[in-house]
């Protein structure tokens, strides 16, 4: 469990409610409110949700994160030829959240930094060459881009930011 002043971020559990979580996005509302534990029962994504210190029902952001390789071939090619021919190990943000009315408070940073701080703690043990994530619109791109992300190829939504650089 990770703290910060006044927020905590911690694993998705049985009570956080999920029901009452909407950031404007219809498809991410119901990832999370239908199928986010069933990934995190399945192993296919750990769900990382913040919360206020004072309530530990209400969500105020969530995360996704798991692991993936990506192809040389989408890597920009001054990357790629200082790389090994074969897929590269990485960690995927998959989908990432602030509900409404917390939005522009800072807290997508801080899920976002709390990802990549995950991410690296487990970097020594198993290693991960980028963080990578699927933004889901223009607006989501322009957020990862001004924290250093830059996309993977063109033809797709995803963008990443070599973990070399903290
Ligand atoms: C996109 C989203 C995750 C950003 O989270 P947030 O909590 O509102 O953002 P923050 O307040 O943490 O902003 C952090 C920084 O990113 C910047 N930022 C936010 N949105 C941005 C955008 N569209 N373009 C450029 N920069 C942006 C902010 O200006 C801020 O910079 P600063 O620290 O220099 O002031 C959030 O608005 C959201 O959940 N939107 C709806 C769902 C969605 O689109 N999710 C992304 C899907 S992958």
């Amino acid at each position: 469990m990770s703290k910060q002043p006044n927020l905590i971020i911690e694993p998705l559990r049985k009570n956080h409610n999920r029901v009452a979580f909407s950031c404007g996005t219809d498809e991410l509302d119901n990832y999370f409110r239908r199928q986010a534990s069933q990934d995190t029962k399945r192993r296919i994504a750990r769900i990382f949700v913040v919360r206020s210190e004072s309530d530990d029902e209400a969500v105020l952001g969530f995360y996704t994160l798991s692991a993936l390789s990506i192809d040389l071939s989408v890597l920009p090619s001054d990357l790629a030829k200082k790389l090994p021919k074969h897929p590269i190990p990485a960690a995927l943000i998959g989908r990432l959240a602030v509900s409404s009315e917390s939005q522009s408070t800072g807290i997508g940073k801080i899920l976002l930094a709390d990802a990549i701080q995950r991410t690296l703690a487990v970097s020594d043990e198993i290693a991960v060459y980028a963080m990578v994530v699927d933004a889901l619109n223009s607006e989501a791109e322009g957020f990862y881009m001004s924290f250093g992300f830059t996309k993977l190829s063109s033809d797709t939504n995803r963008l990443f930011l070599p973990l070399k650089s903290f």
